[in-house]
């Protein structure tokens, strides 16, 4: 039986493993997938783990999207331009890093029927997606990227990444025509943005890479007439979907079915 991990701290919310166990039944593969909270010195033996065959695959999260890079052997294209790894497989001993979220993230907004070109956008945070979602934004043909942080030390860390990006205050609000929550603020009630986000108008796309709770300041904001929201739960499935493809060459479904076994 081939074993699968998501590796993260924390981890418990992760809804990864009720997905691609679904995944792994519809499609009768000796398979399961499991979850495990880890620390940054565990990374080293996992992937060890990974080249001894004890492991088949690994999804990555939150804080090791970047940290895991020094244990992999090659990086994708995505992976490599992003400096970020979700995924891991692994081929005749050698670990292979890949970079599904930036399919997640331009997939989902493709769906939307959202043409970038020329667009401007707002990122508010700079933690683990980030780097995935500017490069995403770029492959659209987003004209003008502004990024915001309260920590703006780690905003400008990214310029190292994508020099073209423009770093502006906390709490500023530029002009944007998409605007997307990167930061934690909605996961807990007590987050709050300190920013008026009605000032900026409507016909605006509001995309919030939460997606539970629902709803939070920043979907309100998104779901005032005029403007489009989206959260980040299509992102997840599409990330999810392109992983289970890497692993087991088989395309998973995304349909009614499985959204509605995810909702109970
Ligand atoms: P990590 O930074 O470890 O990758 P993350 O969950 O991906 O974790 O990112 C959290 C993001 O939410 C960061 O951009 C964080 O800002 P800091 O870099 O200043 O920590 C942001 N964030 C979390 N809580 C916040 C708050 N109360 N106000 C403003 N930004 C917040």
């Amino acid at each position: 039986m081939k074993k699968f991990l998501v590796i993260g701290n924390p981890i418990g919310h992760s809804l990864s493993p009720k997905l691609q166990n679904y995944w792994i039944k519809k499609n009768n593969l000796d398979a399961i997938y499991g979850k495990l909270e880890v620390h940054e010195s565990d990374l080293a033996e996992l992937c060890k783990n990974l080249k001894d065959g004890k492991l088949d695959g690994l999804n990555i999260t939150v804080p090791f999207k970047n940290s895991i890079i020094q244990h992999v052997d090659v990086l994708s294209g995505h992976a490599l331009r992003t400096k970020s790894v979700n995924t891991i497989s692994v081929d005749k001993g050698v670990l292979i890093g890949h970079n599904t979220d930036i399919d997640g993230f331009e997939i989902s907004v493709k769906k939307l029927n959202y043409d970038l070109t020329n667009k401007s956008i707002l990122i508010l945070g700079a933690g683990g997606v980030v780097p995935s979602i500017i490069y995403g934004l770029k492959r659209m043909n987003a004209s003008k990227i502004n990024l915001t942080n309260r920590t703006k030390e780690k905003a400008i860390k990214l310029k190292n990444l994508f020099n073209d990006l423009t770093i502006i205050d906390w709490g500023d609000l530029p002009e944007f025509d998409m605007i997307i929550n990167a930061t934690s603020i909605g996961l807990k009630d007590s987050d709050k943005f300190n920013i008026d986000f009605i000032k900026a108008g409507t016909n605006k796309l509001f995309y919030d890479v939460i997606y539970e709770p629902y709803p939070t300041e920043f979907s309100l904001a998104g779901n005032i007439s005029g403007n489009i929201f989206e959260n980040g739960f299509n992102m997840f499935l599409i990330q999810a979907q392109k992983a289970f493809s890497i692993w087991h060459n088989v395309e998973p479904k995304i349909d009614n079915e499985v959204l509605k076994f995810l909702n109970n």
